[in-house]
């Protein structure tokens, strides 16, 4: 099933909010990065913004553990013994391998469009499988006793958000969890912020709603909006404020390098899409990081889980 198949069935869903600023007619044929840009390499024909190479994997591994600090755990659904789990986007795998290792007992299973970290020794009871969420799962209905998605703003278009959230839902088994973990991608969810970070998040936005996704933090307000109109029950949403930079202590140093590191990440596609010379376009991300510090800037993310009904 196409990502275009939720956008259309998502047109009239009231309970979610439309798109404040359209795509401006994104077509999937739009998309297309070059695959290398520069020393990076970029997916084709996806929405999906971030490079996928080995500067990204120490990213999002480095990530997941400043993730895991912030949260003070992997998640946040009240699971109790789940028979098989499922994380959509795994990234390199280690959310999912640390699932695995703490419910032995369970089958894990991480999807993704492209297996990373291959070399990487999984524990036994974890598996991949290559995947689109766009596409549909490629499980049966009612697989799954924990569903998680963490971090797919940059990867899924904001129409295709409930139909996604539906699909997680539909291969959750009665009574089983569905856990969404976003962070914000509009201004205001840096605050207070600099001139330079007022700059570069506006050609980010500018680059991503090219692509269709997200560009003022709907994704995030929505999350409970999404469970709830995929049928879901109990839902629990829990905004969470992450500190930028050494005012924040650890937690704040380590996600001011995280957050620098993705914004350099897209700083090829931003300097080509912009005719700027990257150089520029780099010295605009340092000159933002310090403001971080400055402007004692918070990151906003949000946590929200739900429950699939028992039929009765
Ligand atoms: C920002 S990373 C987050 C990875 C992981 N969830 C984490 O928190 O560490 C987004 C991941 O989603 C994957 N992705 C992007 N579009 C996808 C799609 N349509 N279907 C499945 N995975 C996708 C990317 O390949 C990437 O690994």
């Amino acid at each position: 099933m196409p990502w275009w198949f939720f956008r259309r069935r998502s047109h009239n869903s009231s309970h979610v909010a439309e798109p404040a600023q359209p795509s401006s007619g994104w077509q999937l044929g739009e998309v297309a990065l070059p695959r290398l840009q520069g020393p990076r390499r970029y997916l084709q024909e996806q929405p999906y913004l971030l490079p996928k190479d080995l500067g990204e994997v120490n990213r999002l591994d480095f990530q997941h553990y400043v993730l895991r600090a912030a949260l003070r755990g992997n998640y946040l659904a009240p699971i109790q013994q789940p028979r098989r789990i499922l994380d959509v986007g795994c990234g390199t795998g280690q959310w999912a391998f640390e699932l695995a290792q703490q419910f032995p007992q369970a089958e894990v299973i991480g999807l993704d469009l492209e297996q990373i970290k291959a070399s990487a020794s999984p524990p036994p009871n974890y598996r991949f499988v290559q995947g689109d969420v766009l596409q549909g799962l490629p499980f049966a209905n009612d697989s799954f006793d924990f569903v998680h998605q963490r971090l797919l703003t940059g990867a899924i278009p904001l129409t295709a958000w409930p139909g996604v959230v539906q699909e997680l839902a539909r291969v959750t088994a009665p009574g089983g969890w569905v856990e969404l973990l976003e962070v914000g991608t509009a201004l205001q969810d840096y605050m207070p912020s600099g001139p330079a970070t007022q700059e570069f998040n506006r050609l980010a936005a500018q680059l991503a709603a090219l692509r269709g996704l997200d560009v003022e933090s709907i994704v995030l307000r929505s999350l409970a909006r999404y469970l709830e109109g995929a049928g879901l029950i109990n839902i629990h949403y829990q905004p969470l404020d992450v500190p930028l930079g050494e005012w924040g202590g650890r937690i704040g140093s380590l996600m001011a390098l995280d957050l620098r590191e993705a914004c350099k990440a897209i700083s090829a596609p931003l300097a080509a899409r912009f005719g700027r010379p990257e150089q520029e376009v780099l010295a605009l991300i340092d000159q933002a990081s310090q403001e971080w510090d400055e402007f004692r800037t918070q990151w906003h993310f949000a946590v929200a889980y739900g429950q699939k009904p028992v039929r009765s």
